[in-house]
């Protein structure tokens, strides 16, 4: 079973969020289940890129709109990655040093050529080369109308009857366009404009679902919210409900894993006890706060998806009583939580400690070294960090929706974390006050969080379950 991971993400090669680490870490375990797993995405401008040395194995054209584009596809030489690894060099729009953000901070304005772009340059290659292929597998809609092109563009005529599946990491982001946009798309079969169109746009995510053969979220949870949450988009789902599934991510344990992690003070030898009070001194010392108090840690986007707004008030709310609590942030994105957060480590200087940019590194020891990390997602398709938390010993306090319900149980009900039932400022800072007791009930605490690492978070059993959806379209061929 060999299968195609299209995507504008993969980790270590670029990545922006939570899509990148899945695409990066599906390949790899893949191999258990006898899937040969391949991943194609576009050429940045990134370090990674200049670093590694590519052999070019196919050049291609097309018109896009008034513009000719030429494009070529390269294939990583060196097999650092473990699986074959190709990318697509496409100038002009994507030898830019970002995934998707400007240097303002917002999206590129020229999105939807650099999308089209992308998806016509993969669909060409596929297309001649679809003997290589059993499954092409499309992640979030800028993959969105692959699945559409493939049955019904004029010219991608050995694609007719490839399976394509589609996983969606985020519904909140669909790739809507203007139909004014049109000309950018290859000529296809017009009966079937209907396809492409939802609320009057060109809507890549929405031809995603209509026309793939199947395709999952990334948590059951979250399939149930969104197919009952999603205004007008309800009824998409409830007529494609047959060929859908929520698959839970798992997470690249050989990566994180305590006992061998590269970018940790202190790596897990013997004891955990040791290995916590080792890390968190060292982050402690690092970031100037008093190690005795329990610490709660963010890493994210600091954006209104993650709940970001809520942290700022709970923290400040906190500490304006005096509550004994200590408090790092880890992420970058909107202006005004950066400045939010700058604000409240100068007033609290010594209880909280503002970082803002990202960094992979500084993220490990922050896992390692936090008694706490806080996700109050507004919403969450299936969410990596309170994996990689409570794999380092960290309680997970979570707001209790999508992929955070099905990973995360509360330590009242036999579980290894704090839930709570509203994204709001009240439940928060509840949920926080919450931890500090259960931080003073040290031993419950100290056993409690030994328990959350032995959490099963592999990637084992999806991939199997991924195995079973590939097989289920690959016998709807004819
Ligand atoms: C997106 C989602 C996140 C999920 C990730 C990987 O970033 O927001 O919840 O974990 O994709 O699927």
């Amino acid at each position: 079973m060999r299968v195609l991971h299209i995507s504008t993400e993969c980790y270590p090669a670029a990545k922006a969020g939570g899509m990148g680490d899945v695409v990066g870490a599906l390949p790899l375990y893949s191999g258990n289940e006898g899937i040969e797993a391949s991943v194609i995405i576009p050429m940045y401008d990134l370090q990674w890129f200049r670093d590694q040395k590519f052999k070019s194995i196919y050049q291609g054209s097309f018109h896009l709109d008034w513009e000719y584009i030429e494009f070529e596809v390269l294939q990583l030489e060196s097999d650092t990655l473990n699986y074959p690894f190709y990318c697509i060099s496409i100038p002009g729009k994507f030898d830019r040093n970002s995934v998707y953000l400007a240097e303002d901070g917002e999206g590129f304005k020229d999105e939807v050529e650099r999308n089209t772009s992308f998806q016509r340059a993969v669909l060409l290659w596929v297309n001649a080369h679809s003997d290589s292929f059993d499954v092409l597998h499309c992640h979030d809609h800028q993959t969105g109308l692959i699945p559409f092109f493939a049955s019904h563009g004029d010219v991608f005529v050995n694609l007719r009857n490839m399976p394509t599946y589609y996983t969606i990491h985020n519904a909140a982001y669909r790739g809507m366009w203007d139909w004014k946009h049109r000309q950018l798309l290859p000529a296809f079969n017009e009966e079937h404009i209907g396809l492409l169109d939802w609320d009057h746009h060109i809507h890549s995510f929405a031809t995603g679902i209509k026309c793939c053969w199947g395709y999952s979220t990334v948590s059951p949870s979250y399939l149930d919210e969104i197919a009952h949450n999603s205004g007008n988009l309800n009824w998409l789902y409830d007529h494609t409900k047959e060929k859908s599934r929520g698959i839970l991510n798992g997470i690249d344990t050989a990566f994180w894993n305590p006992k061998t992690d590269p970018f940790l003070d202190q790596v897990l030898k013997r004891s955990w006890k040791v290995f916590k009070s080792k890390n968190k001194e060292a982050l402690c010392k690092r970031y100037g706060l008093n190690k005795s108090s329990p610490l709660f840690s963010f890493i994210g986007r600091l954006a209104y998806q993650k709940g970001a707004d809520i942290i700022t008030e709970s923290i400040s709310n906190i500490l304006a009583q005096d509550k004994d609590a200590c408090f790092v942030v880890l992420g970058s994105g909107s202006h005004e939580l950066e400045s939010a957060f700058r604000n409240l480590e100068n007033s609290f200087p010594g209880k909280v400690k503002a970082l803002i940019m990202y960094n992979e590194e500084v993220a490990h020891t922050i896992y390692a070294g936090s008694d706490f990390l806080l996700m109050p997602s507004r919403f969450e398709p299936c969410g990596l960090n309170q994996m990689f938390a409570m794999r380092y010993g960290t309680i997970p306090v979570v707001h209790s929706t999508g992929g955070l319900i099905d990973t995360v149980t509360d330590i009242d009900q036999g579980g290894f974390g704090i839930r709570f039932n509203a994204a709001d400022f009240v439940h928060l800072r509840d949920a926080i006050l919450r931890g500090i007791s259960f931080y003073e009930d040290a031993d419950r605490f100290v056993k409690t969080r030994e328990e959350a690492t032995k959490v099963d978070f592999s990637w084992n059993n999806s991939i199997r379950i991924y195995k079973e959806e590939y097989q289920k379209i690959i016998n709807k061929k004819q």
